[in-house]
């Protein structure tokens, strides 16, 4: 495939934030396809994963997709750089994860385990970018509790390193995803380096985002969950920083189209039986704003047909048209 894989990163304002077992190819292009010229990121890959079966399905990319970061895990220097090389052809930059705080994770000294071993992360950095001359940036949150926090010194060795910008999810290790990002450290992280910081935690709409570029005065930001059950997120906080416009969120009957769509493409993928077992993930974020989701929800998971969930999907949304 011969794609324009280059990363213009003054233009980029918005970051597909990586969502293991979430953002596939699929959920990718749902966001292209709804206008968003955001940063892509793939979900992470292991290193020592990608060193033994050079091309695992987790890779599944597509032209439109570009830019794309393929985010890798690991803290081997040899297998991190043996993965990034095999990902060169591919990538527009790679994005090193120092932020995963998922126990099976952490205890191999991989993920957040990296913000212990600061000059192991910045070997990482520098020999990924010396063998590969990719852009490499690196993702990361305060530090591993609320007594450890050591973001400040952690982004300035990378930035030392050579990462061409970084993403700070504002939550500690220990916080795992509870209480609320505290965005004025970001703001205290801005300050700090000379190089782009994209706000991470918590910026499900417009509003947020807004609030969250004034308080911080960084780059741009990095949305995860806000994406899931809405693809236009990423293209209305664009369209917000390029030119002031707001554009509404999508209404009910919108989302319902979106995720016939997303259930389609997936059945499509992956085949009913599997499509419809990962789509699960995805009916609360759609229908939440929905009176009755709960109810409907707990019906949706249980359906093993697409024929069927489609009929409930038609049903929720004639109730709802019904009740204006
Ligand atoms: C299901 C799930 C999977 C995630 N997978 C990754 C991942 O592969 N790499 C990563 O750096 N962060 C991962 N994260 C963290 C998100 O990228 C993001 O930092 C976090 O969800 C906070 O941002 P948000 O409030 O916009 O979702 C994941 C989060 C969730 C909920």
């Amino acid at each position: 495939m011969q794609v324009n894989k280059e990363v213009n990163l003054n233009e980029i304002k918005v970051i597909q934030a990586p969502l293991a077992g979430i953002s596939d190819i699929v959920f990718r292009s749902l966001i292209r396809k709804h206008k968003s010229k955001c940063l892509m990121t793939t979900e992470m890959i292991s290193s020592e994963m990608l060193c033994n079966n050079p091309n695992p399905r987790i890779i599944d990319f597509a032209e439109f997709e570009y830019p794309l970061a393929f985010q890798l895990v690991g803290h081997k220097i040899d297998k991190m750089v043996r993965a990034a090389k095999i990902l060169t052809p591919f990538a527009s930059l790679i994005d090193i994860n120092c932020g995963c705080p998922v126990k099976k994770v952490v205890v191999s000294g991989d993920g957040c385990a990296m913000m212990k071993t600061p000059e192991l992360a910045c070997d990482i950095v520098q020999a990924i970018k010396e063998e590969t001359k990719l852009p490499v940036s690196a993702k990361f949150r305060l530090g591993w509790s609320s007594n450890e926090e050591n973001y400040i010194e952690f982004a300035k060795a990378l930035e030392k390193a050579g990462v061409c910008f970084v993403t700070l999810h504002s939550r500690t290790r220990s916080q795992l995803y509870s209480g609320c990002a505290d965005w004025n450290k970001i703001k205290l992280l801005v300050d700090e380096l000379n190089i782009p910081v994209y706000a991470n935690g918590d910026i499900k709409s417009v509003e947020e985002a807004k609030n969250c570029l004034d308080l911080t005065k960084c780059k741009g930001v990095s949305i995860g969950r806000g994406i899931m059950g809405d693809f236009t997120l990423p293209y209305r906080i664009e369209r917000y920083i390029e030119d002031g416009t707001i554009i509404d969120e999508p209404d009910l009957s919108l989302k319902i189209e979106m995720l016939k769509t997303h259930l389609k493409l997936e059945v499509e993928r992956m085949g009913e039986k599997n499509g419809i077992k990962f789509m699960r993930k995805f009916y609360n974020y759609y229908i939440s704003s929905y009176k009755n989701a709960s109810k409907y929800r707990s019906v949706l998971v249980t359906l093993e047909k697409e024929e069927e969930i489609l009929k409930v999907l038609d049903e929720i949304l004639l109730v709802h048209n019904k009740n204006g």
